[in-house]
């Protein structure tokens, strides 16, 4: 029973720990450890960032939607061990103090950790590394000066981890983690009502915010099968416990596009947790990954029992709130067909980064320079699923790829939306910018526009 994980180096065995109780509520109110700070307690702003080690390596993550059975073999590293042991300040922390990067100081423990952990990877691009972490007083300036002036100092090696073996048998009161996904196909057929927990990053607020407790939970964070990418010599697999963080990185070289909008998907405390499973499960019509991956004509893979079917993405998507799967069926992955990269996704949403999509629009269109031979566009943010555009779609095959068939093609998209007004965008806006995002795929692709992604990013 139980779990165990290193705390700031040290060993911690807990023998019973309740499923849905989070780090940064055990760390400030039974450890007494309150450097890690609560903000927005639903993953936004970053102050209670800490460092997560496991076999894949170091990630900052929030942990106020981060569950106690998750740190299982884990090494958790907090602001309070971020100095070395002797107590000497890590380079980070240093030049946090010379280059003036704190004023009220409670975001600092969570810019802290974010740097240090960028720090141990050799990460550079710091405006990415930071767009979790919300500061209100100092401002970014001086903090990113901090961040570039500590960014070559050698790692402490108190910051390199080793993460622990994780107790074994994985279970609590009311949870379970599986650790293959044929054990988990077992115990989910006998337990259908069970909530699958994949990163928490839906589920953490849940608890947080709605203040629900599922009562009975599987954890899929040991289910190393299903954290597996993999290319064959026509597809792109991945399975559904793949971080959007290890997905981005593994279609970066196959659909830059997609893997760049992706640098906008939350911020990268949320993407070193959410899963590319979670992302399709929930169903959501706003999510990041489905549109995209309909957009590339990707298939679903799900599993109940010993039976496994395989479905096109779009197909999963029935209704809002309701997906094609059945009672003790999980997803277990996705396989993306390999293709030239034509991909374009536009992300229209509040705030560049940190926020979710109001319209997000994927077109994947094959031209020949004159003739458009084929063409895939879905969006998110305009139906209550994620959908295809399959009037557009129908108005531009066969046609030239000219202005006059992009404007015809545009207004076709009120046969396929009636989009909803909502406190992200309205309808008509919803309706006009996904116009006009068909017209910006049709300049950038004819070699006659800004590539804004270039621009701001
Ligand atoms: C601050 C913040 C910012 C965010 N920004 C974005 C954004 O920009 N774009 C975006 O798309 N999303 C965003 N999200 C939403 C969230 O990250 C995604 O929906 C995420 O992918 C969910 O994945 P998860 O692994 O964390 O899912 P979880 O929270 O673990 O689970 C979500 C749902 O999926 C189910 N589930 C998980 N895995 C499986 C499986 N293998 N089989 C069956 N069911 C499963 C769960 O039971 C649950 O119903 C954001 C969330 C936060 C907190
Ligand atoms: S408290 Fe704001 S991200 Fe955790
Ligand atoms: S120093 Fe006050 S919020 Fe950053």
């Amino acid at each position: 029973m139980g779990i165990t994980f290193l705390l700031n180096g040290e060993t911690v065995q807990l023998q019973e720990v309740a499923a849905t109780q989070t780090l940064l509520d055990w760390l400030r109110e039974t450890q007494q450890m309150t450097g890690t700070k609560e903000g927005c307690n639903e993953g936004d702003c970053g102050a209670c960032s800490v460092m997560i080690t496991d076999d894949k390596g170091a990630r900052a993550q929030n942990a106020c939607i981060l569950f106690m059975p998750q740190l299982n073999g884990k090494a958790v590293r907090t602001v309070e061990g971020i100095s070395a042991p002797d107590g000497a300040l890590h380079p980070v922390q240093s030049a946090m103090v010379e280059h003036h990067g704190s004023q009220c100081g409670f975001c600092t423990p969570g810019f802290v950790v974010s740097l240090a952990t960028a720090h141990v990877n050799g990460t550079t691009t710091h405006d990415e590394t930071l767009a979790g972490n919300l500061c209100r007083c100092t401002g970014y300036a001086p903090i990113i000066r901090a961040a570039e002036a500590s960014q070559s100092a050698p790692i402490p090696p108190h910051m390199i981890e080793t993460p622990p073996a994780p107790t074994a048998t994985h279970s609590g009161a009311n949870w379970v983690q599986p650790t293959s996904s044929d054990d988990l196909a077992q115990w989910y057929l006998k337990n259908p009502d069970a909530t699958l927990v994949g990163g928490a990053t839906d589920i953490g607020l849940w608890v947080t915010k709605h203040l629900k407790t599922p009562e009975k939970i599987a954890f899929l964070g040991q289910v190393k099968d299903l954290q597996v990418g993999e290319e064959s010599p026509s597809h792109l697999h991945f399975g559904a416990g793949v971080t959007i963080t290890d997905f981005a990185t593994a279609i970066r070289p196959h659909f830059a596009h997609f893997a760049r909008m992706l640098a906008r998907y939350g911020s990268t405390q949320v993407r070193n947790a959410a899963t590319i499973g979670g992302n399709i499960a929930n169903g959501s019509p706003i999510g990041d990954g489905p549109p995209a991956l309909i957009a590339l004509g990707a298939s679903l893979h799900l599993r109940r029992g010993d039976e496994i079917r395989n479905i096109p993405l779009e197909d999963f998507f029935i209704d809002y709130g309701k997906q094609d799967r059945q009672e003790g069926e999980f997803v277990i992955g996705i396989s993306i067909p390999k293709q030239p990269d034509t991909l374009r996704c536009y992300k229209l949403s509040k705030r560049f980064d940190q926020d979710i999509s109001a319209v997000l629009g994927c077109f994947n269109i094959i031209q020949d320079g004159t003739t458009i031979t084929d063409a895939r566009i879905a969006f998110g943010g305009m139906a209550g699923t994620p959908k295809r555009a399959s009037s557009v779609e129908a108005a531009l095959i066969g046609q030239p790829w000219t202005r006059a068939t992009i404007d015809t093609a545009m207004k076709a998209f009120a046969q396929d939306y009636t989009p909803m007004s909502d406190a992200r965008a309205s309808a008509a806006y919803r309706l006009e910018t996904a116009q006009n995002m068909l017209l910006r795929a049709f300049l950038e692709g004819s070699g006659q526009a800004v590539d804004l992604h270039e621009v701001t990013a």
